[in-house]
């Protein structure tokens, strides 16, 4: 199933996540529905209060549907090390139209469990180390805006109140 994505101002985005304690059948439709509402939005990324559900776990595939051994479910990730550094442009399917340049580590090395809750290591790149560092600040309540300047943030929080009062958010 298709879930909406929820969109900044909601305080669940907001709010850090609890973990997953279960790997059971409510668990795997709520993957399965999160790749679905992922790849509907044309996102690389989703962590579950995207779909409104309070859970420390995100799924990812940056290659967009493209190659099946790139999805992941990442459940109580952690960020075990970190090495260099990238400064890209960087969006949120929560945040849709704005994008803003935010530095990260360009190798990040996570620890989490799988879909059937076994632990596993890895090691991103580029594209894959953003995601995981963006995915990962969801589950603590973290939007990519917090990382952009003052000025810059304001700008889009602005846009955004008045997005709301003319009804367009
Ligand atoms: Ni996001």
């Amino acid at each position: 199933m298709i879930h909406p994505i929820v969109k900044y101002g909601d305080p669940i985005l907001e709010t850090p996540t609890k973990s997953v304690e279960k790997f059971d059948d409510d668990f795997q439709a709520l993957i399965a529905d999160m790749f679905e509402s992922m790849y509907a939005a044309q996102g690389v990324g989703l962590a579950a209060p995207q779909v409104g559900i309070g859970l420390r776990v995100t799924v990812i595939d940056v290659s967009n549907g493209k190659n099946p051994e790139a999805k992941l479910v990442c459940a109580n990730p952690k960020i075990i090390y970190t090495e260099g550094e990238q400064r890209e442009e960087e969006g949120c399917l929560s945040l849709p139209g704005f994008r803003g340049y935010v530095a990260r580590p360009q190798y990040v090395t996570i620890r989490a469990q799988d879909a059937a809750g076994k632990e596993f290591e890895m090691k991103g790149e580029g594209l894959l180390a953003r995601a995981f560092c963006h995915e990962i600040d969801h589950l603590d309540g973290v939007l990519f805006i917090s990382h952009l300047g003052m000025l810059k943030r304001d700008i889009i929080k602005r846009k955004i109140r008045k997005m709301k009062k003319a009804g367009e958010w």
